[in-house]
């Protein structure tokens, strides 16, 4: 880390802190908790030019080859900067055709084609990637809901990811390898701590300060010409190996394909490569189908059955997520929202009816549910599921 590296750093763990959370107090005391204009002026005009300071100094000295972690860590802080300015409404990328944050724009351009990640802050500099300094960790304000979210999107991230490496390690030893009974039970409790977490969330979280305080941090920003959409929880590769693996989600059917292209350059370079490599493997639940014949052996009735059980919990962290979390944080508040601001409720951009129906499909096609309109593994289950004595 260089000298002007650790300044910027250590300025957004306290100054940056201080002002993002001076502010939230401001905007939260309104009537109308949505609306930033106009307000602690004095503060936003702090926050752009004492951020800009720093990373004029980062950008004159040049993305030094200082390694990957460093690289990637130095994004995250000019990301977690515009950001903040995005959320003040310092910038605004519906006002403007460029970012007006011009340096801070070439830094994260610069880094961010050298890494091979996007040019903003990606939910991975939060959360797995976030070095703690004295038990803290980055964040943008004070407030203990912010702590809560991040908290339980980064237990929820790596529970996910100790699911996906188990079902991994079985593509090698095969379906009726006596030890891929172990790895199925492996990721059958790693679900479990995933709805347990999300649970843990859904009983802690407060719905205003989210909604109002937290979420709009998350939301698109200019850098440079381009808008590059919100970070959210699911920009790590583990939830679609998982998909891919158990062959609930297909990666050659359009929408699903689309959203992984849409994903890819949101992970850490290391996610995209296992990615990949699973948008090419064959699914268990294929090799189970495959293996019809030696339905009654010893070996795929202890196998398939904890297989099952995978696939049933994997829907049931989709149908927590979406009919809880979705559910009571983003679409009942929106629904109360004054209307002026609806056009900004998401991360990723598109109207809420579009997100949330494509939310409810992959909810659906995790579960495995009964639907005529969208391809679900409900027949191919439902078969499985007959052949347990
Ligand atoms: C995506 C909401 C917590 C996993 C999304 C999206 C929304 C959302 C609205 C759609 C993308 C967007 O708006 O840009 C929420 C809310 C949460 C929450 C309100 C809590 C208050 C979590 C947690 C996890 C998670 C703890 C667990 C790791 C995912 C995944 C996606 C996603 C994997 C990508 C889409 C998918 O593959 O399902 N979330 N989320 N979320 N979230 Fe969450």
């Amino acid at each position: 880390m260089t000298e002007n590296t650790k300044a910027f750093d250590s300025w957004l763990r306290t100054r940056f802190v201080e002002i993002n959370s001076e502010l939230e107090k401001l905007y939260w005391q309104q009537d109308d908790k949505a609306n930033v204009e106009g307000v602690g002026e004095h503060l936003k005009r702090q926050l752009e030019q004492e951020g800009n300071e720093h990373i004029r100094a980062l950008l004159a000295e040049g993305n030094t080859d200082e390694g990957f972690d460093n690289a990637f860590d130095l994004l995250g802080n000019v990301g977690l900067y515009m950001a903040a300015c995005r959320r003040h409404e310092i910038t605004e990328p519906s006002r403007e055709t460029s970012s007006p944050l011009v340096e801070a724009s070439a830094l994260a351009m610069h880094i961010g084609a050298s890494i091979g990640v996007t040019p903003r802050f990606a939910t991975a500099h939060l959360t797995t990637h976030n070095k703690a300094v004295d038990g803290l960790y980055k964040r943008f304000t004070d407030l203990e809901d912010e702590k809560i979210f991040v908290d339980y999107n980064t237990k929820g991230i790596l529970a996910y990811k100790r699911a996906a490496d188990a079902l991994l390690k079985i593509q090698p030893l095969g379906i009726s390898h006596p030890i891929t009974a172990d790895l199925l039970a492996v990721a059958k409790q790693a679900l479990l701590d995933v709805i347990e977490s999300n649970n843990a969330l859904y009983n802690k979280l407060d719905t205003d300060r989210f909604f109002y305080c937290v979420r709009p941090y998350y939301k698109p920003y200019r850098v440079g010409k381009e808008v590059y959409r919100g970070a959210n929880a699911g920009d790590f590769a583990g939830i679609n190996v998982i998909d891919l693996l158990l062959g609930l989600c297909f990666a050659n059917e359009p929408s699903y394909s689309q959203m992984l292209v849409d994903k890819f350059l949101y992970m850490m370079p290391e996610d995209q490569q296992i990615l990949r490599e699973s948008m090419r493997m064959t699914s268990i639940m294929d090799d189970f189908l495959a293996a019809e014949a030696e339905r009654d052996s010893e070996w795929l009735q202890t196998n398939l059955k904890l297989f099952i059980q995978v696939c049933k919990l994997h829907g049931d962290t989709a149908i927590g997520h979406h009919n809880q979390l979705v559910s009571k944080y983003i679409a009942q508040p929106s629904q109360q929202m004054q209307q002026q601001h609806m056009d900004k409720v998401t991360a990723s951009g598109p109207p809420l009816h579009v997100l949330l129906n494509s939310l409810e499909q992959l909810r659906d096609r995790r579960a495995a549910a009964k639907r005529d309109d969208i391809r679900t593994r409900f027949d191919d289950l439902t078969k499985l599921k007959q052949w347990i004595k």
